[in-house]
């Protein structure tokens, strides 16, 4: 038992540097260079931003870009209604607490404190599913970039503190609304949407570096998933995501089966494997029949 302990320290050890050192690899141009030239201008005139954008079009990982690019930390929590303010800052660790007391200690921070105390991005994803409560206990360190931390005291942030709010469309209507208070907080609002036919194809490439696609897979993949993005049977449609997927299966069946080049029906099994669980149609509408002919329509029949 202690030799595993130990094994498992040491991997752990490894691997919390392979994602220190990990590179991120992100397609900056057009849309994406725009936001995040207006993250740039947001964070030096102080005002908080939120980027909307449909699932999978890339939010995430342009925070991400724009943390590394200034050497901070990007902190962040999805919200939905489980979520405590306790989440957000920390919580006092009860057995430590026997021992020490109510001190720092004893105290385990949170991503919005940690962003606050390191100086790091925090990133807010899907704030409108927090409850109003928590909502609200965002609304001082968004505004005033300070927070209360029981028992502990009140704290400024530190410069490089940084809150960006992520959404996606339809987030912004409907049950789950942002608080008016809290949407008074965010005072810049970035879109982003699916990239041109290009930018997407560039981006399929840089996330498959193993394997060479060639123009006419990466075309096909392109006319699939962009054509669930205008099929008005369909409510989610694929994103960039499920397109990196079908590449990227496709080419690791015809690996697999030793074959030199993707033919149709590997691309079209590989693109059912991903579409059947990647896109959401409306109800009534029965999903795998629905795919298949998809798939048919836009890839050709073998
Ligand atoms: N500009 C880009 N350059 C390189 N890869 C990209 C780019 N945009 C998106 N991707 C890739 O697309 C996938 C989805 O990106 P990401 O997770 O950032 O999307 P998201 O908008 O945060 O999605 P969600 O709404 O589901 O959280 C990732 O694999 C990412 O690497
Ligand atoms: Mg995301």
């Amino acid at each position: 038992m202690q030799s595993e302990m130990k094994l498992f320290k040491e991997a752990f050890d490894e691997r919390l540097k392979a994602s220190i050192s990990e590179d991120i690899k992100i397609v900056i141009k057009e849309q994406y260079a725009d936001a995040f030239d207006v993250l740039t201008d947001c964070e030096n005139s102080n005002l908080i931003p939120g980027i909307i954008g449909p699932p999978g079009v890339g939010k995430t990982l342009l925070l991400r870009a724009y943390a590394q690019k200034s050497k901070r930390e990007l902190y962040w929590i999805t919200g939905d209604e489980g979520v405590r303010p306790s989440h957000l800052v920390g919580a006092f660790n009860p057995s430590i607490v026997l021992n020490k007391g109510f001190t720092l200690e004893a105290f385990e921070p949170g991503p919005l404190l940690k962003s606050m105390v390191f100086g790091g991005v925090f990133g807010l994803n899907e704030g409108n599913r927090l409850s109003e409560y928590v909502q609200n206990s965002l609304l001082d360190p968004f505004e005033e970039r300070s927070i209360n931390v029981q028992r502990l005291g009140r704290i400024r942030a530190s410069d490089g503190f940084f809150p960006v709010l992520t959404m996606n469309p339809e987030e912004m209507s409907g049950a789950h609304r942002l608080s008016e208070a809290l949407r008074d907080r965010v005072r810049v609002w970035i879109r982003l949407g699916y990239p041109r036919k290009e930018t997407e194809i560039e981006i399929l490439k840089l996330n498959c570096p193993e394997y060479k696609l060639s123009d006419a897979v990466l075309e096909k993949v392109y006319g699939l998933v962009s054509s669930t993005r205008m099929n008005t049977d369909i409510e989610i449609p694929a994103s960039i995501r499920a397109g990196i997927s079908i590449s990227r299966l496709a080419a690791e069946m015809t690996k697999r089966m030793k074959e030199k080049n993707i033919t149709h029906s590997t691309l079209s099994k590989a693109a059912t494997y991903v579409l059947v669980g990647a896109l959401r149609f409306r109800p009534g509408i029965d999903p795998e029949p629905a795919v298949n002919s998809l798939v048919r329509r836009n890839l050709g029949v073998t």
